[in-house]
C-alpha cells in the first residue's frame, strides 16, 4: 500500500520517479500534495539506492496546473500566510542534495511552473504549455516564481510572463530558456528516463557538489562563488569516486561509483 494519496513513487534503477497523481484536478498542488512531496523528498534523501529524482504529473493533460485554486476561495490572509510558512516544497527541491529533473508532460502553470523552476533540469513534451497566470486571479506567483523565473529567463521575459499571464508553448519555452530540452510527446518518458539514468551512473558525490556549486552562482558574488567552487572541487578530489573515475579512465573501462 502506498504511503501517499496524491503521489506515486516508482523506482527505475537508481532513478526515482515521483508522479503527482491528481489528474482529475490537473495535478494541482493542494496542501496535501505539497506535504506529501516534502515527506517523499525526506524519505528518499538518505536512500543510497536513489541517486536522481524525476518529478512529473499523472495523465496526459498536465504536469501541474498550479496551486489548488479551490483552497484559495475560503482562506483568510492569515491562513494563507500560515500555508506559506514552514518547509516549502520549492525550496526543498532547489536545495535537495540529489539532482531533480522536471518531466513536463502538459500544462505547467503557476505553482507548477515554480516547481519546475526549482528543479535542476526541465525536460518538456512538445505539447507542454507553460506560464505564470496568477495575475489573472489578482495575485502574484508565491512559490518563488518572481525570484527564480528572472534568474532562469532574464528580467524582461520574466516580467512579460508574470505581468501578462501569457501561456507559451514548449518551443517558445525552449527558445527563452524556460525549458532545457523538448521531446515529441510519445518519446518524453523514455528520453527523460534515459537522461536521468545516465546522470544516475555518475558519482553521487560529484553530482551533489556540482549542483551546490551551480546553485551558488545565483546567490554569491563571482569571486566568492569561484572560491566556493574550489572548495567543492577539492572535496570531490578527496572522494573514493574520484579515484575510481580516474582509474577507470586510465584503464579504459566504465567507472562504477560507490558514492563515497
Ligand atoms: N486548482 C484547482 N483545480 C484545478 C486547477 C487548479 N489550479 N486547474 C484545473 N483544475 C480543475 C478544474 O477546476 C476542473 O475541475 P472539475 O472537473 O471539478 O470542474 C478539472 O481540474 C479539469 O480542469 P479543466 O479546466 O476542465 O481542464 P482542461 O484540461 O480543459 O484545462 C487548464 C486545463 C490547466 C488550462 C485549466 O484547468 C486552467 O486554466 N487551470 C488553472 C490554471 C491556473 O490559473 N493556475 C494558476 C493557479 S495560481
Amino acid at each position: 500500500m502506498s504511503l501517499y494519496e496524491t503521489l506515486r513513487i516508482e523506482q527505475d534503477g537508481a532513478v526515482a520517479v515521483l508522479t503527482i497523481d491528481r489528474p482529475e484536478k490537473r495535478n494541482a498542488l493542494s496542501g496535501q500534495v505539497r506535504a506529501e512531496l516534502v515527506a517523499a523528498l525526506d524519505a528518499l534523501r538518505d536512500d543510497g539506492t536513489v541517486r536522481v529524482l524525476v518529478i512529473t504529473g499523472a495523465g496526459d493533460r498536465a504536469f501541474v496546473a498550479g496551486a489548488d485554486i479551490g483552497e484559495f476561495a475560503e482562506r483568510t490572509p492569515l491562513e494563507q500566510r500560515a500555508a506559506m510558512t514552514g518547509r516549502r516544497v520549492f525550496d526543498e527541491v532547489a536545495a535537495y542534495p540529489k539532482p531533480v529533473i522536471a518531466m513536463i508532460n502538459g500544462f505547467c502553470l503557476g505553482g507548477g511552473c515554480e516547481l519546475a523552476l526549482a528543479c535542476d533540469v526541465r525536460i518538456a513534451a512538445e505539447s507542454a504549455r507553460l506560464g505564470q497566470p496568477e495575475i489573472n486571479l489578482g495575485i502574484i506567483p508565491g512559490g518563488g516564481g518572481t525570484q527564480r523565473l528572472p534568474r532562469v529567463v532574464g528580467t524582461g521575459q520574466a516580467m512579460r510572463l508574470i505581468l501578462s499571464g501569457e501561456i507559451i508553448d514548449a518551443a517558445e519555452a525552449l527558445r527563452i530558456g524556460l525549458v532545457d530540452v523538448v521531446h515529441p510527446d510519445a518519446a518524453l518518458h523514455e528520453r527523460a528516463l534515459e537522461f536521468a539514468r545516465g546522470m544516475a551512473a555518475k558519482s553521487p558525490v560529484a553530482l551533489r557538489m556540482a549542483k551546490s556549486a551551480v546553485r551558488a552562482a545565483a546567490e554569491m558574488p563571482l569571486s566568492a562563488g569561484v572560491q566556493y567552487e574550489t572548495e567543492l572541487f577539492v572535496t570531490c578530489f578527496a572522494s573514493d569516486d574520484r579515484r575510481e573515475g580516474v582509474a577507470a579512465f586510465l584503464e579504459k573501462r566504465p567507472a562504477s561509483f560507490a558514492g563515497r
